[in-house]
C-alpha cells in the first residue's frame, strides 16, 4: 500500500470519526433542546388554563373560548370534550414549514405530555385536553443540525484537500529523490536535485548533491587510476617483448643459419647434428613467436569494432548454420581502445553463452550509441537462464564476473535479463577528457 495511500487514508478515517462523534452530540444536544422547549410550553399552556378556569367557568362559550386561544401554537393543542369523550371543538397546531424526515423525528421525539381539566357546569360537564406535539421544535432543530452537519461535511472535505496537496508535494519530491538515487546507482553520477522548497528537502538536496559530487569525484580517479594501471602494464609487456624480440631473435636467426650450414656437411654426423640443432632453433623460434603473440597481440580490433564483430559472427555461423544472426551497429564514437576491447569481449562471451548454454535458433546483437554511453545487447530465444542444455561446457562459470569486472573499471554496469531466452544488457560510459597525472 503506497505511504500516499496510507497517510490520506488514515486522516479519511479520523475526519469521518470525529463526524460521526460530532453528528451524536448535536443529536444528544438537539434532543435535550427539543424536550425542554416542549416541556416548558406545555406547563405554561397547563398553568394559563388553570389561570382562567379559576377566575370564570360560568359558560361552554368560555370553555370555547380557552381553546381557540391555542389555535396556531407551536407546542400544545387542546381539546373540549363532552361527557361521552366525543371532542366538541379542538385548537390546531401551526403550520410546519418543513417537517424534519421521520428517522430524525423518532430520534428526537420527546415523551408524550398531556393534562385533563374537569369543567362541572351544572348544564354542560366536559373536559379541556392539553396535548404536547414536538414535530414543530422538531423541524426547527432539523433545519439547524443539518445546516451544522453541512458546515462540518464542508470544513473535512477541506480538511482533506489540504492534507492531499501537501502529502502530494512532499512526495512529489520524494520521487525526484528516487530518481536521483536510480541515477546514481546505474553510475550516472551527474544527478542532481534542486535545493528548493521547505528547509527539510533543501537539506535532503544538499545532502543528495553532496554524495553525488564525491561519488563523481571517487570515480573518475578510480578511472584513472585504472588507466594508469593499465598504461603502466602495457609498457612493460612491451619493454620485455621489445627485448626478447631484439635480444633474443637475432642469435635464433645466427644458430638456425649455421645450423643450415651445418646440415648441408659432407660429414654424416655433423650433418644430423646440425639438423637438430636447427629444428631445436625452430622449437625455440616457436615458443618466443607465442610469447611475443601473447605479451603484444594482434587483435582483431585493429581493424575497428564492426569488422571485429562481424569476425565473431562468422565464427559461430561457420559452426552453428542453424542460428540466425542479427547485428545493429551503430557508430559508437566515444569510445577508446579499451572501451572497445570491453565491447568485443562482452559480445564474444555473450554469442559463446548463448550458443553453448541455450541453443538458440536466433541471435541479436546491438550495439547502440545513447548520447553519453554505449549500449550493448546480446539477446537470444534459446532455453533461458535456468535451463543449461546439456552440452554446456563452463570453465568454471567466470564468463559473466568477467564481463562485470571489465565494465566496473570503466564506469559501467549491465544487466541479465533470463525468461524465454537471455538477454545481456552492457552500458558504457564514454570516455571524458580526464587529465591523466
Ligand atoms: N545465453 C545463455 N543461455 C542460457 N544460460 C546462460 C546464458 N548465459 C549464461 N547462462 C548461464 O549462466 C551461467 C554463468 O555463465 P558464465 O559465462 O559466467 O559461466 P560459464 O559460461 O558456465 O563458464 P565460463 O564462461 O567461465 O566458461 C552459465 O553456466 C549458464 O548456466
Ligand atoms: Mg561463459
Amino acid at each position: 500500500m503506497s505511504l500516499q495511500f496510507r497517510v490520506l487514508g488514515s486522516i479519511a478515517v479520523l475526519l469521518v470519526l470525529s463526524l460521526l462523534c460530532g453528528g451524536t452530540l448535536l443529536i444528544l444536544h438537539a434532543r435535550s433542546v427539543v424536550e425542554v422547549e416542549v416541556r416548558t410550553a406545555f406547563q405554561g399552556a397547563e398553568n394559563s388554563v388553570r389561570d382562567t378556569l379559576q377566575s370564570d367557568v360560568q359558560h361552554t362559550v368560555t370553555m370555547r373560548q380557552v381553546v381557540s386561544s391555542f389555535e396556531g401554537q407551536r407546542h400544545v393543542r387542546a381539546a373540549l370534550i363532552n361527557e361521552q369523550e366525543k371532542v366538541i371543538v379542538s385548537s390546531e397546531i401551526g403550520r410546519l414549514k418543513d417537517p424534519a424526515p421521520q428517522w430524525f423525528a423518532r430520534l428526537m421525539m420527546p415523551p408524550p405530555l398531556s393534562a385533563r381539566f374537569n369543567i362541572k357546569l351544572p348544564q354542560y360537564p366536559c373536559v379541556v385536553e392539553l396535548t404536547s406535539d414536538p414535530r414543530s421544535e422538531i423541524a426547527d432543530v432539523w433545519d439547524h443540525a443539518s445546516d451544522a452537519f453541512v458546515a462540518m461535511l464542508l470544513f473535512c472535505a477541506a480538511t482533506m484537500t489540504a492534507v492531499s496537496l501537501a502529502v502530494a508535494y512532499a512526495l512529489r519530491f520524494f520521487r525526484r529523490f528516487q530518481t536521483g538515487l536510480l541515477a546514481i546507482s546505474d553510475g550516472g553520477y551527474d544527478a542532481r536535485l534542486d535545493a528548493k522548497g521547505p528547509p527539510e528537502f533543501v537539506a535532503l538536496a544538499q545532502g543528495f548533491n553532496h554524495m553525488a559530487g564525491r561519488l563523481k569525484t571517487f570515480s573518475e580517479s578510480n578511472q584513472r587510476l585504472q588507466q594508469q594501471i593499465q598504461n603502466v602494464q602495457e609498457e612493460e609487456r612491451s619493454g620485455i617483448a621489445r627485448d626478447l624480440h631484439d635480444e633474443v631473435g637475432p642469435y635464433l636467426f645466427a644458430i638456425q643459419v649455421d645450423a643450415n650450414i651445418l646440415a648441408k656437411s659432407a660429414e654424416p654426423q655433423t650433418r644430423s647434428m646440425g639438423t637438430a640443432i636447427r629444428d631445436a632453433a625452430l622449437h625455440v623460434q616457436t615458443h618466443v613467436k607465442e610469447i611475443l603473440r601473447q605479451l603484444r597481440p594482434v587483435s582483431s580490433l585493429d581493424f575497428g569494432l564492426e569488422p571485429a564483430i562481424a569476425d565473431l559472427i562468422a565464427f559461430w555461423a561457420r559452426r552453428h548454420p542453424d542460428i540466425r544472426f542479427e547485428r545493429t551497429i551503430t557508430a559508437t564514437p566515444g569510445l577508446d581502445r579499451r572501451g572497445e576491447d570491453a565491447v568485443y569481449r562482452i559480445v564474444q562471451e555473450s554469442l559463446s553463452n548463448a550458443v553453448r548454454h541455450g541453443r538458440p535458433t536466433r541471435i541479436e546483437i546491438v550495439i547502440a550509441d545513447q548520447t553519453d554511453r554505449v549500449m550493448v545487447s546480446v539477446t537470444d530465444d534459446g532455453g533461458g537462464l535456468k535451463q543449461d542444455l546439456p552440452g554446456g561446457m563452463s570453465l568454471g562459470q567466470m564468463g559473466l564476473m568477467g564481463m562485470q569486472e571489465r565494465l566496473s573499471m570503466l564506469g559501467g554496469h549491465m544487466t541479465v535479463e533470463g525468461g524465454r531466452g537471455v538477454s545481456i544488457r552492457a552500458f558504457l560510459p564514454k570516455v571524458r577528457e580526464l587529465e591523466i597525472a
